[in-house]
């Protein structure tokens, strides 16, 4: 990049910083400094109310059929001087596309979740595809976690607004704080899960090892985990490698055309200056677990 462009950019990114210490929203159309900056498909149609307490909220409807509609909080952009020292706040920025490639998947998909046990991982602050499964889809157990404990707060806003008018307790969701490393409440929630459900959370080099083992863990023994992100450098590669050593090679697949809306929008975007499809295009990844093969179970045990 020309020193100049580096200059500007950094400048932008700057001014998205001061903003959010200062408590002003980043908005939710992308800015010059952010890899945002290419709007991403549109699968959900948005209407945003504030109510008495000037929070802001927004209806989520499917752009499609069934047209299934979810209330969604934004989180406060007030972003304080621990938040942003302290863990991972890519969660609070935004629904990121991945996760609303990932909600469309679920809302077409949804009779697949029928008396079964679902959770999603690293959710965010809306965990927005779980909610759906969870308002719609008529699993046994829903639980919706992330690892920030912002997003977790916000999260169990959303519910409370969601099921404020279901009667069948069992039903609603559990909003829950599950950090993939964090052995004490992973064995709590080890093996529960027939569906697992994880959007863009692949990029971080340092916490990969765990999030494969701890999508493994969660699982029971024929479960399946259902993950979209997008490639991001050797991120995805490296992650399937991973994948590879715990749920064998007949266990991975990863499918790049799987949606035909979102597969048109990529093909008319391809020679869009700002569209980077290594960023912006999620990949679907499936992970099936077989206990066929013990060495597997071995490799997990040990790692
Ligand atoms: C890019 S965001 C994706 C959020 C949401 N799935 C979406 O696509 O809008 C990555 C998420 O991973 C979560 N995360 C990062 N490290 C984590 C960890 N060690 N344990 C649990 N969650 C983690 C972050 O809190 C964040 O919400």
């Amino acid at each position: 990049m020309d020193p100049i462009k580096r200059k500007n950019l950094a400048k932008y990114r700057w001014l998205i910083l001061r903003k959010a210490l200062l408590g002003r929203r980043t908005s939710d159309v992308p800015s010059k400094g952010s890899i945002r900056v290419h709007n991403s498909v549109a699968l959900f149609h948005i209407t945003e109310t504030r109510n008495c307490d000037l929070e802001s909220w927004m209806d989520y409807k499917h752009d499609g059929t069934p047209p299934l509609t979810v209330q969604i909080k934004r989180p406060l952009s007030i972003l304080s001087m621990e938040d942003l020292i302290e863990g991972d706040n890519t969660g609070n920025v935004c629904i990121w596309a991945s996760e609303q490639v990932m909600a469309r998947y679920c809302v077409v998909n949804m009779k697949q979740f029928y008396n079964k046990s679902v959770i999603e991982i690293g959710g965010g602050s809306s965990c927005l595809a779980g909610l759906f499964i969870a308002k719609y889809g008529n699993a046994s157990r829903v639980v919706l976690s992330d690892g920030n404990n912002r997003a977790i707060m916000n999260v169990d806003s959303i519910i409370r607004k969601n099921f404020c008018n279901k009667m069948d307790n069992l039903k609603i969701p559990e909003a829950v704080q599950i950090e993939w490393d964090n052995e004490e409440v992973l064995v709590q929630y080890a093996a529960q899960f027939d569906f697992l459900f994880c959007a863009d959370c692949l990029f971080r080099d340092d916490i990969r090892r765990h999030l494969a083992l701890a999508i493994f863990r969660l699982l029971t023994s024929e479960g399946e985990a259902i993950i979209f992100a997008p490639r991001r450098g050797n991120s995805m590669n490296d992650f399937l490698k991973l994948a590879k050593e715990l749920f064998g090679i007949s266990g991975v697949s990863i499918i790049q055309k799987y949606d035909e809306k979102v597969w048109q929008f990529h093909l008319s975007n391809l020679n869009v200056s700002s569209y980077n499809e290594d960023i912006h295009y999620p990949y679907l990844i499936k992970l099936t677990k077989s206990l066929k093969n013990p060495s597997l179970l071995t490799a997990a045990s040990s790692a």
